[in-house]
This record gives C-alpha cells, structure tokens and sequence, in this order.
C-alpha cells in the first residue's frame, strides 16, 4: 500500500512540477539574432553581420556600455544557423568550428562576465527551419544536458518538420528534460504557432505549466504591414490570449523590429507602446553598433518599460474601437495604477480624438497622468474632457496612477475587465 501511494504521488509531481524554474516573472527582455541577421554564414564576405561569435559579443558590448542592461534588457539569444551540420562523435549538438571557434560555453562565460544572459535555440523535429540538424524525441533529454553543461539561460524550440503528435510529446518531454538539468533554462516554445495559437487545438493553461513564453502567431518581418498584422490577430484574439499570460508564462508576438529598416518612428512607439500592453517579451532584433538615437530612446523609455515590466503581470486589452479608426488600449497595474494607449489606424494626419476617462470607465476621482513618450505630465478628472492628437500609425500612450479619491470597488479584481471592458 505504502509503494501505490509512492507510485500515485510521483505520477501527480511527473505531471503537475512540468517547469518549475521561477524564472521570467516579467516578460524577458534583450535581443535575438534573427529578425535582423536571419540565417547570414557568409563570414568571408561578410563579417560584420554573420552569425558567429563575435556577432554576440559585439551585441554583447553594446547592451552591457549603451545603457540596455541596466533597463532589463538582459539576455542575448542565439537563433538558427549556429550549428555545425552533424552532431559530435557522442551525438551532442555542436557549434560550426569557423563561426564559433570558442565555443558556446566559453560564450555564456562572455554573456556572464557582463551581467548578461546566453539563449540558444534548437527546433522539436528532424531538422531546423533553416535546415541545421534538429532535435527528435529521442534527443530531447541530451540536448537538454548540453545547453545546461554550456551553461546557457534561456532556450527556444522552434517546431519545424515535426507532426502535431510529436510536438504534443515533445514540447512537455523537453520542459521536463530542462528542469531535470537542474539548471534554470527560461523556456522558449513556438509550438502553439504551429498549430494554430487558438483553443481547442492550444491549450494555454498546459502552456503555461510547461513553458515560460511561447510564440502563438506568424514570424515577425521588417514592415509595419507585417506588426500590423500580428496586432490585429493578438487584439481580435484577446479573449483567448489575454488570460494566458502572467507571472513566468508570456504569450510572444514575436521581437521588436525598432531600429530596423521598415518602421517610422511614430510605427516604432506603436510596437513599443502595444508590446507594453500585450505584457509581451521584448527581444529587439536590431545592430546596435549602429541604432539611431531616435529608435534608442523609444526602446529605452523607462515608462514603457516600466509598464511592460510591471509586477502584477496582467497583459492588457483594447477597450475600444472607433468608427474614427482610433482604438483604445488599457493595462491594469500594481497600486491601482493603469496605462491606456490611443492608436490610430488612419492614414491622413493627426487625430483629435477627445474623450474622458469617465467615458473610459474609469471611477470617479482625480488622476495623475503622465505621457510616456513625451514626458509630459498632468492632473486629469475622471469628468473632464481632453483631446490628444494621435498622429497616423501613431500612439498616445499615458501612465495613469492611482486616483485621488478612490472607489473601492475598483480594488475588486472581478469587477476590472467588467467596468473596463467596452467593446467585445
Ligand atoms: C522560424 C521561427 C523564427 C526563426 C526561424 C529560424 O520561422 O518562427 O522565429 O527562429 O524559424 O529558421
């Protein structure tokens, strides 16, 4: 009787402690290769920009002299391409000789030193997307001990050439393998993306046992058409998504492309106000040996950031869309705060949108707003009218603290979406 009860008990912690690495309590920050360096080997030709060592150490040195670290902006993700084509004699991964002569241990020791954090990425299948060898069922549990024996902190498994059957096993199976390391690994999964990223064919609670964040949605290009496109599928989704995120379990809408080539600056406050909202990771994909000042500052907002980062961990919703094209954006944060974003759709010129934050459901009191991208800050009755001026592709993004005078009932959590929530 005492061995079935044994038996019982490791049956339900095999299945209940999935991923247990306390990791990512709010969404990870830093930067990831790929959007910007894709699958660039030509180390001959191009130097600068292919994916090696030297890439990661170069971005390495920006974060840990530019300021990025100390704002969050902590890990530095390896993508695809980074292996050799075979595994080693013992049937470990391994990094292609050229482009990583030392080594990713030696890289994770680089990360390290600097107060930095090294991820690596690996695809549940035959092969990777790019066609570097992948990790099938029974590789799980060695690839797993390698990242772990390099000493790597983070880990995304990409879901190229494998069926729906064997990423069912695979993506569990892995977060077990990382736990059984011992080493806190942060868990990347992109296998909601592969099926679908909505219920019934997700299951975002069991997601949220097993991973840290996962890609529920399309890769991310360099154009406003393509973060357009995964805002409209993230807020036309919000009832399935919204709920799915909090402490240590982030839905990905993929990196931030600021500092590219396709986003204006307007664009790159709209990616970086609405990622904050989503309460999304914020991997930039970028150089930056050689960002503009411009897109620098808008990732570096400490308001933004602070939103995004807030420790409630409580993504956001759009509250509201006008026939004017304008759309209303609101986050609950800790202390009673809240951020609201207003962002056009229209494509003449700077909108007058008015309104109130009583109209916005807010309760009754005296608020103090500040703007996040301005800086600006004022007193603002939940009766008053103001207008912001929200230019084309464009946001107003305002903190919003807690009000003077208080109605409790607003301190109640179920009574939040209901007063907040105006359109479905
Ligand atoms: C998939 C992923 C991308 C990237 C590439 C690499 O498309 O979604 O984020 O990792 O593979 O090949």
């Amino acid at each position: 009787m005492h061995f079935s009860l044994l038996v019982f008990a490791c049956v339900l912690c095999g299945s209940t402690l999935a991923l247990n690495n306390g990791l990512m309590r709010t969404p990870p920050m830093g930067w990831l290769a790929w959007e910007r360096f894709r699958c660039d080997i030509d180390c001959q030709n191009d130097p600068k920009n292919c994916i090696s060592e030297n890439l990661f150490m170069d971005m390495a040195d920006r974060l840990s002299e530019d300021g990025w670290r100390e704002l969050g902006y902590v890990y530095i993700n390896i993508d695809d391409c980074w292996s050799s084509m075979e595994r080693d004699e013992n049937g470990r991964l391994q990094p292609d000789p050229k482009r990583f002569p030392g080594g990713i241990h030696k890289l994770a020791r680089y990360m390290h030193d600097r107060g930095l954090k090294l991820g690596i990425y690996g695809d549940m299948g035959t092969h990777t997307c790019g066609g570097y060898p992948g990790t099938t069922l029974d590789k799980i549990q060695i690839d797993a001990q390698t990242f772990a024996d390099w000493e790597v902190d983070m880990f995304k498994f990409d879901g190229c050439y494998s069926n729906a059957t064997e990423q069912e096993q695979g993506y569990p199976l892995m977060s077990k393998a990382l736990n059984a390391t011992g080493r806190p690994i942060g868990y990347s999964c992109s296998w909601p993306a592969y099926v679908g990223g909505l219920p019934p064919k997700v299951n975002y609670t069991q997601l949220g046992e097993i991973c840290n964040l996962w890609r529920n949605y399309d890769d991310i290009q360099d154009s406003w058409d393509s973060v357009l496109n995964i805002i409209d599928w993230f807020f036309d989704n919000q009832d399935a998504l919204q709920p799915a995120a909090g402490p240590g379990r982030w839905n990905d809408p993929d990196m931030l492309i600021i500092g590219d080539f396709g986003l204006s600056l307007d664009q790159s406050r709209s990616q970086m106000a609405l990622w904050s909202i989503m309460a999304a990771p914020l991997f930039m994909s970028n150089d930056l040996r050689t960002i503009s000042s411009g897109a620098q500052s808008i990732l570096q907002n400490k308001i933004a950031i602070g939103i995004n980062q807030d420790a409630m961990g409580m993504a956001g919703r759009r509250i509201l869309k006008e026939k004017s094209g304008i759309e209303v954006f609101w986050r609950p944060l800790s202390n009673n705060a809240s951020a609201l974003v207003f962002f056009s759709r229209r494509t003449d010129m700077p909108y007058r949108y008015t309104s109130s934050l009583r109209q916005l459901n807010f309760t009754t009191g005296s608020y103090k707003i500040i703007d996040v991208f301005t800086g600006k800050m004022a007193s603002l009755k939940d009766s008053t009218d103001f207008v912001v001026s929200v230019n084309p592709s464009g946001v107003v993004m305002w903190y919003v603290s807690a009000p003077a005078r208080m109605n409790l009932n607003h301190l109640h959590f179920d009574n939040f979406w209901h007063r907040h929530i105006l359109i479905q």
